[in-house]
């Protein structure tokens, strides 16, 4: 099996990518994709020039990097970066606040998890191994300056900017790309914004779209049948070797997610003002991303 990371050199790779992106999945049996999981995890380690069961400990150096809620340190490996999570939480004016105890782990704990669930579905990702409870080994990624939003159900601006019902069920996805800027709320982009300031090419464009509507269909599904409901969530993707990969984190932090019993609302925003709620809130989404379900 080759390396599934996706290559944007040619329509080919594109059409080859469409072929494992809806044939594929649908029709696993749950052996063959541990199979194909375990098989590449070994070939995405491989390609670093690491050998599989074999923990990768490269020497963390030089801070590059310090956003709001993460810090990203080089290794002595060109291609690998440590990605560090902080406890520290963000209000909506974008401003950090008091730390929320455990955060950093919990986020953690819960993106190394979905990383890996979603390479097992042929998602190329940035990850590479869980090194600690606030750090992840990631690979080096030339990031395109987009945060990709998919939302499945009304909430936040699409209920503050557009006027709809919080909670409504939308009768399709809506993928919207934001650029990634420390203005409040971050400009909202089409097609046309991304080209003309050169943010990503057009087949760019479209990979990023159709992996992000990829991890929507799985990221669904794997958390309704944990009785979670995913309304919308974030995500950044990156060049590494020609191919584009996911990036950054997928957590409490960047998706919202209600119960989907009770409607009650687990997402950040709900709890920005109140630390207590919302490390429990997190720690609820942490236990429930890893039950095992059939
Ligand atoms: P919104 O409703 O406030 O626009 O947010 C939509 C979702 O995207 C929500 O789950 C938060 C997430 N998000 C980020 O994590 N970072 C961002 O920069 C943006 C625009 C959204």
């Amino acid at each position: 099996m080759e390396n599934q990371g996706i290559s944007i050199s040619s329509s080919h790779d594109l059409a080859k990518f469409r072929d494992v992106d809806f044939q594929g999945f649908f029709c696993y049996h749950k052996s063959l994709l541990k199979e194909s999981r375990r098989r590449r995890c070994s070939l995405r380690h491989r390609s670093l020039g690491v050998r599989r069961g074999k923990e990768v400990r490269p020497e963390k150096r030089e801070l590059i990097y310090e956003g709001r809620t993460k810090k990203l340190y080089q290794t002595d490996r060109p291609e690998l970066i440590v990605q560090e999570f902080s406890d520290d939480a963000v209000l909506l004016d974008g401003k950090k606040k008091a730390k929320i105890k455990n955060k950093g782990a919990l986020n953690n704990q819960v993106s190394s998890h979905l990383f890996e669930y979603l390479e097992g579905y042929h998602i190329p990702t940035h990850f590479v191994q869980q090194l600690s409870d606030c750090e992840m080994l990631v690979k080096r990624l030339e990031i395109i300056p987009l945060e990709v939003v998919i939302r499945n159900v009304a909430a936040g601006s699409l209920t503050t900017q557009y006027g709809m019902k919080e909670g409504l069920d939308l009768p399709h996805p809506i993928l919207e790309h934001y650029m990634k800027s420390d203005h409040l709320p971050p400009p909202l982009l089409n097609e046309y914004h991304i080209l003309v300031m050169g943010l990503a090419t057009p087949e760019e464009i479209k990979l990023v779209n159709r992996i992000a509507t990829k991890v929507n269909v799985v990221l669904r599904s794997f958390f309704e049948r944990r009785n979670l409901k995913l309304l919308d969530f974030a995500l950044e993707f990156g060049r590494h070797r020609g191919k584009i990969l996911l990036g950054d984190e997928i957590s409490p932090d960047t998706c919202r997610l209600w119960d989907s019993r009770t409607n009650k609302k687990l997402d950040a925003d709900h709890f920005r003002q109140d630390s207590d709620s919302m490390r429990e809130a997190y720690e609820e989404i942490r236990n429930r991303v890893f039950t095992k379900v059939a």
